[in-house]
C-alpha cells in the first residue's frame, strides 16, 4: 500500500505504521489522518498481521494537530457541523488487535492524545510528551483532558494542560504514561522485539485482553470481571487453549498460528 503520508513496514506479522511529515514535525492534518484510518482498518483485517505499530519519526512522534491547516477554521464553516476530529481521529479506537505506539521525540497536542489512543507506550529515552493547546487558544480535542489524568494522576495532567510543561521519557515511565523506555537509536528494534513476542501469542486471546482492559475504562468493577469471565469461560473451547495447556504439560513452546 501507497500512502503520501504514512510509510508502512512489514516484520512478518507484526507491521510499522509510521507517521510521516517531516517538514511539519508530523503534524496531523486531514490526509494523514484519513489514510491512518485506512492503513489501520486494513491491517486489522489482514490476517497476515497480529500487532500493529504506530510511531513517528526520531524528532517526533507528532507534534499535534497541524495548526496551518486549522488556523482558519471555523465553528459554523468546519468544526462543528463538519465534526473536526470527530469525523477521521478516532478510528483507531475501533482496531482490535494490539496497537503499540512507539515514541521518538516531540508528542504534543493531538500527537500525544493520539499516542494515548494505543494499547501501550514505548518510548525512546529523548521523547518528550506534551498538551500545549493553550498556548495556540484552545482546548485539547481529541481526548487530552480525559485520558491524561486517567493516565498519570490529576495533578500532573492540570500541570501539563494548564501550564504546557513537557515531560521527558523518564518522568512518563514513573508516571505510567509510557510502559518502557529505551535509547533513542535502538528504541525501533527493541519496540518491534516487543511486539513480535506479542505476535507470537494467539491473536484472538490478545484481542480478547485489548477487549476486557478497554472495558476498565467503561463499566464498574464487577460488571468488568463477569465481562472478563465470559471470554475465560469460552476460552475453554478454543484451539488456543488446547494448543497453550498442552504445550505447558509436554514441556514444549507452544504453536499458535492462526488462532
Ligand atoms: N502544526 C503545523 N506545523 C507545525 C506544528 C503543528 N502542530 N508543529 C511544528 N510545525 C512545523 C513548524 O511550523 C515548522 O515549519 P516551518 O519549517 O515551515 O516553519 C516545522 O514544523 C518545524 O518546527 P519548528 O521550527 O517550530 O521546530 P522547533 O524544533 O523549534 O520546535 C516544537 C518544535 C516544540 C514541536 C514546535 O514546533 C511547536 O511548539 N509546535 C506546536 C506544538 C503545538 O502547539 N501542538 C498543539 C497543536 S493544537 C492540537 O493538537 C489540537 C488538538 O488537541 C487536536
Amino acid at each position: 500500500m501507497e500512502y503520501a503520508d504514512l510509510l508502512i513496514e512489514n516484520h512478518g506479522k507484526v507491521v510499522v505504521i509510521r507517521l510521516n511529515r517531516p517538514k511539519a514535525m508530523n503534524a496531523l492534518n486531514d490526509n494523514m489522518m484519513n489514510e491512518l484510518g485506512d492503513a489501520l482498518r486494513s491491517f486489522d483485517a489482514d490476517k497476515g498481521v497480529n500487532v500493529i505499530v504506530l510511531t513517528g519519526s526520531d524528532k517526533a512522534f507528532a507534534a499535534g494537530a497541524d495548526i496551518a491547516a486549522m488556523a482558519n477554521y471555523t465553528y459554523t464553516a468546519d468544526t462543528y457541523p463538519g465534526n473536526y476530529i470527530g469525523r477521521n481521529w478516532e478510528h483507531i479506537l475501533d482496531i482490535r488487535k494490539p496497537v503499540v505506539g512507539v515514541v521518538s521525540g516531540y508528542c504534543l497536542g493531538g500527537g500525544c492524545e493520539l499516542a494515548m489512543m494505543c494499547d501501550f507506550l514505548i518510548a525512546a529515552d529523548n521523547a518528550k510528551f506534551g498538551q500545549p493547546e493553550i498556548k495556540v487558544g484552545v482546548t485539547p480535542g481529541a481526548g487530552g483532558t480525559q485520558r491524561l489524568p486517567r493516565a498519570i494522576s490529576k495533578s500532573k495532567a492540570m500541570d501539563m494542560l494548564l501550564t504546557t510543561r513537557m515531560i521527558d521519557a523518564a518522568e512518563a515511565e514513573r508516571t505510567g504514561l509510557v510502559s518502557r523506555v529505551y535509547p533513542a537509536d535502538s528504541v525501533m528494534e527493541e519496540a518491534i522485539k516487543v511486539a513480535q513476542s506479542i505476535a507470537e501469542m494467539p491473536v484472538s486471546v490478545a484481542m480478547q485482553i485489548k477487549d476486557c482492559v478497554n472495558q476498565a475504562y467503561q463499566v464498574p468493577l464487577n460488571e468488568g470481571v463477569r465481562y472478563e469471565r465470559r471470554y475465560f469461560h469460552a476460552g475453554f473451547g478454543t484451539p488456543a487453549q488446547k494448543e497453550g495447556m498442552s504445550a505447558f504439560l509436554e514441556k514444549r513452546k507452544p504453536n499458535f498460528e492462526g488462532m
